[in-house]
């Protein structure tokens, strides 16, 4: 249905040592002796690997991004990464708004479309998360509640600049549940009609919507086929080299 080039992120969420970039050595030479991938390959390690992601992925189209980044470009922020930071270590992309980082630092819809902007302005490409808890699925409210995710997450900025939206249900990551096939595809096309809506039909037809959430390789091929799933966000089985090229295979 639709002409976007599709993407596969994998986010290592806080799982990585140095040692598993042996891993993204595997997948480099799967991805550059297989047949040539249909999609746009981009790992999110934790912050302490960006830059060797960055580096290592470079010979074989591998790109990198965060996790997260905080709203300034710099200052009193002990612990925290800057988007600024990400670009200069190589990123290109930075998730935001990840449901973990929603439940587990309380981000609210306002900081999530802050750091979204600040990813925006140090050049990167957010990867703006949103989905609905099992709660509010078996309420009937998943729709409405991604509708005002979208609202609030989504910049105006993503108007003319490069976002990319990830649904995740939450019910569904590191569950090994899914949505049904038919649910995606309803999901999705609400995203699209929200974007289009807001964006107008040039741009919002043209923002990848990804869909993760126990995104494995036995269901890749499946909900990747789907209308307006642009590529997935994957994490449990991007860990593993073999898994996460057959999933950007599947593409
Ligand atoms: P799993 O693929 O492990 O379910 O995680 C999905 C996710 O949260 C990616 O951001």
């Amino acid at each position: 249905m639709t002409t976007i080039s599709p993407l596969i992120a994998g986010n290592w969420k806080m799982n990585g040592l140095s040692q598993s970039l042996d891993e993204l050595t595997e997948l480099a030479q799967l991805l550059t002796t297989g047949e040539a991938p249909r999609a746009v390959v981009v790992v999110c390690p934790p912050a302490t690997l960006v830059a060797a992601v960055a580096t290592q992925g470079a010979s074989s189209g591998i790109l990198a991004g965060g996790q997260d980044c905080h709203v300034n470009a710099s200052g009193a922020h002990t612990g925290d990464i800057s988007a600024y930071m990400l670009a200069d270590a190589g990123a290109q992309f930075a998730i935001v708004g990840h449901s973990e980082r929603r439940a587990d630092h309380g981000e609210t819809d306002d900081q999530v479309r802050a750091k979204a902007e600040a990813a925006i302005g140090a050049g990167l490409k957010p990867i703006i998360c949103v989905g609905e808890t099992e709660a509010q699925r078996d309420a009937g409210q998943a729709e409405s509640i991604v509708a005002a995710q979208l609202v609030s997450s989504i910049p105006d900025a993503a108007g003319l600049h490069e976002v990319i939206v990830a649904y995740e249900p939450v019910w569904a990551i590191g569950t090994g549940r899914t949505p049904s096939n038919d649910d995606i595809a309803q999901m999705h096309a609400s995203i699209r009609a929200r974007l289009v809506d807001r964006f107008g039909a040039d741009k919002g037809n043209t923002i990848r919507i990804l869909y993760g959430g126990s995104l494995k390789p036995v269901n890749a091929r499946e909900i990747l086929a789907i209308d307006n799933v642009n590529g997935g966000l994957v994490g449990g089985a991007s860990l593993l080299a073999k898994d996460f090229y057959t999933i950007i295979s599947a593409v």
